[in-house]
């Protein structure tokens, strides 16, 4: 992969190799900040954050992340401070912010959305989020979470709890964890099952899949746990129906491996009772954490900067 300039737009244009690059060079990039070294790498660099959707984490991570490299930000992250609401599209937007900015970061609720984005930028583009589809940043700081603990991905047990249908960070990364050896099992309510593609995809790589409507964490090393997509919904009683389909709460850990841990995206809702955050298998808010790293370390492959 030619990295300069390189648009991040779905998790599928990376190879295994690719994505352990990446992951090589973000532990290198946590051990540069750790020794104060990463403060001139992006000088006289800006950041473009267009936030067409909320956003906490990947938002300001993006822009510490910018900052520890001594790069600048600009951006919204409110709608109604954006043109887009005078009716201007995403082509026009973009090819403006193109002019102004080094790298452009964007999360749309639109699928397609942050590719639309790239075809129109001379910078390039980082998907942060486009609808239901893909969130390729987040999959490489959840894979890098899982480095750090396990060493690497080959040979784990993940189980992947909540909304599997509208869960785009679920969509990245089985889409990056179909690339090793791995065993995965599926936990939703009915009406919130895998897409088939997706499911279809791991079969055809000899990926064993089980599925289930039923809470048992039994013989994981990973359980990623994700939040009902209440903003996806088309139709808010469905949302009421299964919104507490599942509690992972202190008794749902007595069923896991002792080395297992729990990860989580975030924003949580009820899916985490908060009893779990002081036991030894919470991973979230570190994993949380290790989105500054990675996303220090793309910025400045993206930009052609050499940090090692
Ligand atoms: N995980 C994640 O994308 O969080 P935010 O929605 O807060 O950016």
């Amino acid at each position: 992969m030619k990295w300069t300039k390189k648009h991040i737009i779905s998790i599928n244009d990376f190879s295994r190799d690719e994505i352990d690059f990446v992951l090589e060079k973000s532990e290198l990039m946590e051990k540069k900040l750790k020794d104060s070294k990463t403060s001139s790498l992006m000088n006289g660099r800006i950041l473009a954050n267009l936030f067409f959707e909320p956003s906490t984490r990947t938002r300001m991570s993006f822009e510490v992340a910018m900052k520890r490299l001594g790069g600048m930000t600009v951006g919204f992250d409110d709608l109604s401070v954006s043109s887009e609401v005078k009716g201007e599209t995403i082509a026009d937007t973009i090819r403006v912010v193109s002019d102004y900015a080094d790298v452009v970061v964007m999360r749309h609720p639109v699928e397609g959305s942050a590719m639309l984005a790239s075809e129109y930028c001379n910078s390039p583009v980082i998907n942060g989020g486009d609808g239901a589809n893909q969130h390729p940043t987040q999959t490489l700081l959840d894979l890098y979470t899982i480095k750090k603990e396990f060493g690497g991905l080959d040979g784990l047990d993940l189980c992947i709890v909540g909304d599997l249908k509208y869960g785009r960070t679920v969509h990245s990364l089985t889409s990056a964890i179909e690339k090793y050896d791995v065993k995965l099992k599926f936990i939703s309510p009915k009406e919130l099952k895998a897409p088939r593609q997706m499911i279809k995809s791991l079969v055809d790589r000899r990926i064993p899949v089980k599925e289930s409507t039923k809470l048992n964490l039994r013989d994981s090393d990973v359980v990623y746990v994700t939040r009902i997509q209440k903003e996806r919904f088309p139709d808010p009683q469905e949302y009421m129906r299964v919104k507490d389909a599942f509690i992972i709460d202190q008794r749902s850990l007595e069923a896991l491996r002792d080395t297992a841990i729990i990860m989580h995206p975030l924003p949580r809702v009820s899916e985490i009772s908060a009893g779990v955050d002081e036991t030894k298998y919470a991973r979230y808010f570190e994993q949380a954490k290790n989105g500054i790293p990675v996303r220090m370390a793309l910025l400045c492959l993206v930009s052609g900067i050499k940090f090692w």
